[in-house]
């Protein structure tokens, strides 16, 4: 056999439950090997205490990495979010990740919020575009604080950035064998900006003829995730609303303590995060469940191009979850660190 090298991963556990979660991501990493873990301090905390959200060459620093893990980003300290938008969305955008990935998948039937749902029915990935669309920050106010305000905020979309997560989806759907792929936007009310989607959707369907491809307007996806998600396999669409419906995603998987993600940009370095935030009034209390994060764990490692370590975990974490070893959010009893423990117990 030959010998693998560690994988050397940025950690930055940021604030509140974040870095509870990223505690329990740590152990069940430090239990897999093959991983040398470098901490960021980068955080609510050391924005406060140094003025700096992330340092000058922060984003190289980065780059230096084979991924990087984060826990969550959020304070009320810090009203305006200023940290969380040049570490989280910054990396995002100056690594061009371009693809979030946000698999939704039911561990136990028990966990889905939904009627008479099972595990078959909640099986599906969401493909969100990560570096365009509202989140580009275009815009300003104008007399801000009076009542003649004007406040502009500007939705990019263009040609490179929507075809190349379109391409994502529908390549993922053809390398794993799925049939459906759906892309949800609001060209009805938008009709510059989405039209940009309908085009390149169009366009690019006939080169998939095995996957039916579909359109929904956004609101209508929203609806039917609820009603029937067993209908999607694969969904693409903005980076807005991709965090939307990510989040209903959470909840149909038994809460946002569940959901994991990846923020892609294939061969080169990439962020791994849970989908939920710092949950202020959970944090320090030892309650927020840490599979999310864990999960996150796991899509780096396979990411990495460790597949076997990603099953590893995912099949630990479905022996915890299916033997309640698991947080009060999703019907256990166990506190995050005691939850983090089962889960490496279980690992094989
Ligand atoms: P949130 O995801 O932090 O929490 C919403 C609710 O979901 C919580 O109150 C809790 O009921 C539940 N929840 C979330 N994570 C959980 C977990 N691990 N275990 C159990 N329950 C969990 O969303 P919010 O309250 O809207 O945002 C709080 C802060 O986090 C804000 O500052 C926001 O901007 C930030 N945020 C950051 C990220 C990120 O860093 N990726 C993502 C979302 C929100
Ligand atoms: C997410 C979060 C972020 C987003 C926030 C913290 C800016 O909600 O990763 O889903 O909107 O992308
Ligand atoms: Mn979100």
């Amino acid at each position: 056999m030959t010998a693998r090298l560690a994988c050397r991963i940025a950690l930055i556990p940021g604030d509140g439950i974040g870095r509870e979660v990223i505690a329990e991501a740590v152990r069940v990493l430090t239990a897999t090997g093959g991983v040398v873990l470098h901490e960021l301090p980068w955080s609510a905390d050391h924005y406060l205490q140094t003025g700096q959200t992330i340092p000058p060459d922060g984003y190289d620093v980065l780059r230096g990495f084979d991924a990087i893990l984060v826990g969550a980003l959020g304070d009320p300290r810090v009203p305006d979010n200023r940290h969380a938008r040049d570490i989280l969305l910054g990396t995002r955008f100056e690594l061009d990740l371009f693809v979030n990935y946000r698999p939704v998948r039911l561990l136990d039937d028990r966990l889905c919020p939904l009627k008479g749902r099972t595990r078959a029915d909640v099986d599906f990935v969401v493909f969100r575009e990560n570096t365009e669309g509202m989140y580009v920050g275009i815009g300003g106010r104008f007399k801000p604080g009076t009542d003649d305000e004007v406040a502009v905020q500007e939705e990019i979309n263009t040609y490179k950035g929507v075809h190349r997560i379109v391409r994502h989806a529908f390549d993922f759907a053809r390398a794993r064998g799925l049939r459906r792929v759906c892309m949800a936007d609001k060209s009805n009310a938008m009709a510059h900006g989405h039209a940009l989607w309908q085009r390149v959707f169009a366009a690019m369907r006939s080169d998939y003829p095995e996957i039916e491809a579909t359109h929904l307007y956004i609101d209508a996806l929203a609806m039917f995730l609820v009603q029937d998600p067993g209908r999607f396999q694969v969904i693409v669409t903005n980076n807005l609303f991709g965090d939307i419906v990510t989040d209903i995603g959470g909840a149909l998987q038994g809460g946002l303590g569940m959901a994991a993600s990846g923020n892609l940009h294939p061969g080169k370095t990439s962020m791994f995060e849970p989908v939920h935030g710092s949950a202020p009034p959970l944090a320090g209390k030892n309650i927020a469940n840490p599979i999310g994060a864990i999960l996150s764990a796991a899509l780096m490692l396979e990411t990495l191009g460790r597949p076997e370590d990603a099953r590893r975990i995912e099949e630990a974490v479905e022996s915890a979850v299916h033997d309640r070893e698991v947080t009060r959010d999703i019907g256990g009893m166990l506190g995050t660190r005691e939850a983090g423990q089962a889960i490496v117990a279980r690992m094989k």
